[in-house]
Order: C-alpha cells, then sequence, then structure tokens
C-alpha cells in the first residue's frame, strides 16, 4: 500500500512561483513572484495573497503590488512579525518556492481616483511605500503631474533603503530614463526617520504643519487647484494626514468619484 502525500496541492491557477528575496532588515523584506499572463492591474492596486495553512486552506492578506503595470514579474515589500500568521512563515520563502495569488486587483492608490492637477505627494510610512513603488515605476505619473513629491517617514534609517535604491534606480538606470523622461526637477524624495538620527527627523504631520517640509522643498503650501495626495499608512498617520490634507481643502476621492487625494492602509502584519 503506498501512503498519499497528506500536503494539499495548490489551486493550480493561483499558484505563482518566487523568483527572487531580498530581506532588507530583520524587520522587513521584499520579494518577487510570476504574473498570471492574465493579470491586468493599475498601478498601485493590491491583491490577495498568501500560502497554504497546514489544515490545506488559504492564508491570504491584502498585500500591494510594488511592481509598475508593465513589469514582467510581481513585487511586493513586506513587513515581517515573528507570531504574525502569515509574514512569521512567508519571510522564508525562497527563490522557486510558491505562493497563492488570487488575481483580482483592487484599491484607490491609482490616477483615476484623482481628479486631475500639478502637483502630486505620495506620503508612505514604513511599508507604505510599496504602492507607490508601482505609480513612481509608470511613466503614467511623470505624464499626469509637473512635480511629484514622495515623502518616505520610518522609524530607523535602515528601513528606508528599500525607498532609496528605488530613488536611486529611477534617477540612473538607463532604462527607467527612457521611460519616464528626465527626472532632474521632477521628482522629489524627502526620508524623515523618527527614533534615529538622520539627516530629516520627525513625523511627516509635524513637518507639515509647522511648514517645514514645504521651506525644505522650496515650494508654497498645499491648495485644492493644484495639489494631489495619495497617503499610505498606519492608521494613525492615515486619520492625522487626511486632517491636514482637509484643512487645506482637499477632498477625499474614491474609484467612482475622484477626489484631491486617496488614503489606503498600508499592510501590517
Ligand atoms: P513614531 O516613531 O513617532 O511612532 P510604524 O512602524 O509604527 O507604523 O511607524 C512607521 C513610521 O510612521 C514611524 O516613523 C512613526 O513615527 C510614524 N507614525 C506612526 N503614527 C503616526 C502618526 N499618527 N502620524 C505621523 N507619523 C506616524
Amino acid at each position: 500500500m503506498t501512503h498519499a502525500d497528506p500536503r494539499p496541492a495548490l489551486t493550480l491557477p493561483d499558484a505563482q512561483t518566487v523568483t527572487e528575496v531580498r530581506h532588507w532588515t530583520d524587520r522587513l523584506f521584499s520579494f518577487r513572484t510570476t504574473r498570471p499572463p492574465s493579470l491586468r492591474f493599475r498601478s498601485g492596486e493590491f491583491v490577495m495573497i498568501g500560502l497554504l495553512k497546514e489544515d490545506g486552506r488559504p492564508l491570504l492578506r491584502a498585500y500591494s503590488i510594488a511592481s509598475p503595470s508593465w513589469d514582467d514579474e510581481l513585487e511586493f515589500y513586506s513587513i515581517k512579525v515573528q507570531d504574525g500568521p502569515l509574514t512569521s512563515r512567508l519571510q522564508h520563502i525562497q527563490p522557486g518556492d510558491q505562493i497563492i495569488l488570487r488575481p483580482k486587483p483592487v484599491g484607490t492608490l491609482v490616477h483615476d481616483a484623482l481628479l486631475p492637477g500639478k502637483r502630486l505627494w505620495l506620503f508612505a510610512t514604513g511599508t507604505g511605500i510599496a504602492p507607490f513603488a508601482s505609480l513612481l515605476r509608470d511613466p503614467e505619473t511623470f505624464e499626469t503631474y509637473d512635480r511629484v513629491i514622495l515623502t518616505h517617514t520610518c522609524r530607523e534609517v535602515a528601513e528606508l533603503a528599500y525607498g532609496r535604491e528605488l530613488i536611486d534606480h529611477l534617477r540612473s538606470d538607463n532604462m527607467m530614463q527612457e521611460l519616464l523622461g528626465d527626472l532632474s526637477g521632477k521628482l522629489s524624495y524627502y526620508p524623515t526617520t523618527t527614533r534615529e538620527e538622520s539627516a530629516k527627523i520627525g513625523r511627516i504631520t509635524d513637518l507639515l504643519k509647522d511648514g517645514t517640509l514645504f521651506a525644505d522643498l522650496g515650494v508654497a503650501d498645499f491648495g485644492p487647484e493644484t495639489d494631489r495626495a495619495m497617503v499610505c499608512g498606519s492608521l494613525g498617520l492615515n486619520t492625522d494626514l487626511k486632517a491636514i490634507l482637509e484643512s487645506h481643502g482637499l477632498r477625499e476621492g474614491a474609484n467612482s468619484e475622484p477626489g484631491e487625494y486617496v488614503v489606503e492602509k498600508a499592510f501590517v502584519g
């Protein structure tokens, strides 16, 4: 008598293969996977991804796609939570492993949810930079706006590395320059830390409220005619930034009714 393998096979249409894994800190990693040929998405959207549990059922979480819509592969950027149901296991994936990916992209951090404007602010904390890593590699972003400003706030300097490398790549890679054009004067990057010394210390909300951000960038205050914003961070950050944006006259948009800013919660564990 032969013993059947007790591990259930993945349901094939939703299995994708891991092609690359990078560990940025002991709390952060990114990985790339194959892309289902039929998957179409708008840069900035998220999908459900995960692994099979011991009982053979899928354990899925919402993850922003960090790669742009033209990329052959998909990229994700994740926190590692040691007792997190998914990330405690997901952090150990290796190239060649399979993950589950439900090919139903959704989300509000998309160009369609914003009214036309001149300046686009991308406010991220922690892994909230993921949807912006997608949007910043999409030519539509620089075709639509005269100026794009990414702020990224993390507790420690090492947590800024993923974003810093992304920005360096956008500015210096030949293929990116061909795709996006000359970004000098068009793209600003504003990294800050809150719990470790760095060139710029402070929560982005405080740097906004006291005018430091505008002074550092040499730009005028927000206005609903010119400025559009996308926000992706913790619940607290999202709530606080919404209040600031609203106080400047910007209104929240959605796919069904575009506005001046959009918000989504960053993946937390
Ligand atoms: P802080 O260190 O002062 O809490 P987290 O890892 O907790 O999501 O935090 C990521 C970054 O977002 C940290 O630098 C944190 O600052 C900042 N942050 C958290 N909550 C808020 C908030 N309500 N407003 C502004 N920044 C926030």
